[in-house]
């Protein structure tokens, strides 16, 4: 491959510019041309291509969003769309694409080598951290830290006005920012989807606790089991409304932006290698490129989208032991 162009689609995530910067840089140290598409599939359909240089990529390593935007497109997911995709980068004589995203978005990018044969690399892009084939996607540790500074802050404010607080955080149906960052953050209750819920189990744990002195509850949410308000009203319901003060908190989109860590940019700049290294040969299939025990991974597209999310069911057992 000596050209080839690259995108972000679907949510934001931080570490995103890094790895463009390492798809541009390792690309023009191979001696690869590298486009960068604006706004996703959407940009990739009306054309929005440009040339990317080493200078371009400049000062963005430490930035979180992405610099090339990103969208939702609906537009795509039509066979006439993605043709019509894959028309522009032929008219740009661009002969692969890297996409960085998560799982919607590696759709997109098999329907672009199915339906058009254009070979393609997939870097795992989200801070869900849901994709099955990889231990770890770009964005999700700057997230969780994120939503662990935010727990420092509220455990503050909490404990002095003896109050319980139910932080809602991101993550689609997979449990793993609140895991994490439940862990991370010292709470009493980590509520996820990967687990049924019962709202018993929170209070039998408040009331322990009060009695056994601890004033301040923090339960962190998943955003795929209910909203904070739901869990509030369920939670008063069982306990009476007079019993405690609770106060609710959904983080939302704070914890999409930032700069990234090292964890994250060190990850890019890996995935990054190893994408070009797979295009920088003799290519055309359609792969996704990722973590596993330690070491990176590449692996052909349908295999990756079919494998089941594990939750880290070990760790969940930990924070319950952890948290009296
Ligand atoms: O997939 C990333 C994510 O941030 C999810 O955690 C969240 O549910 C969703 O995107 C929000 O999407 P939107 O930006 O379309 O509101």
């Amino acid at each position: 491959m000596r050209k080839i162009a690259i995108l972000t689609s679907g949510g934001d995530a931080p570490g995103m510019n890094a790895a463009i910067r390492g798809v541009v840089r390792c690309g023009n140290a191979a001696n690869i041309e590298v486009y960068g598409v604006e706004r996703g599939y959407e940009g990739l359909l009306r054309g929005t291509l440009r040339r990317m240089d080493s200078r371009s990529v400049s000062d963005i390593i430490q930035k979180g969003g992405t610099i090339l935007k990103t969208a939702r497109s609906s537009d795509f997911e039509s066979e006439a769309g993605v043709r019509q995709s894959g028309d522009v980068l032929r008219a740009y004589g661009v002969e692969a694409l890297v996409v960085l995203g998560g799982d919607g978005s590696f759709k997109g990018m098999r329907d672009m080598f199915n339906i058009c044969g254009i070979p393609c690399v997939g870097i795992p892009a989200t801070i869900d951290n849901d994709l099955a084939y990889t231990d770890y996607t770009l964005g999700f540790d700057t997230a969780v830290n994120t939503v662990v500074n935010a727990i420092n802050n509220l455990r503050d404010t909490m404990t002095s006005h003896d109050r319980a607080c139910i932080i809602e955080v991101m993550g689609r149906k997979c449990g793993d920012i609140a895991l994490y960052s439940g862990v991370a953050g010292g709470a009493e209750s980590i509520v996820v989807p990967e687990h049924k819920h019962l709202v018993e189990d929170i209070t039998n744990k408040m009331k322990k606790n009060a009695i056994k002195g601890k004033v301040s509850d923090i339960i962190v949410l998943a955003e795929g089991v209910c909203s904070c308000e739901e869990l509030k009203s369920q939670i008063l319901e069982k306990m009476g409304k007079n019993s405690v003060v609770i106060r609710t908190v959904k983080l939302g989109y704070v914890q999409r932006g930032g700069s990234p860590s090292m964890r994250d940019r060190v990850f890019a700049a890996r995935c990054a290698d190893r994408a070009i290294n797979l295009l920088d040969s003799n290519y055309n299939d359609c792969r996704v490129v990722g973590i596993q025990n330690g070491q990176m991974i590449d692996m052909e597209i349908n295999e990756a989208l079919n494998m089941k999310n594990v939750f880290d069911e070990e760790l969940y057992k930990i924070a319950n032991k952890l948290s009296f």
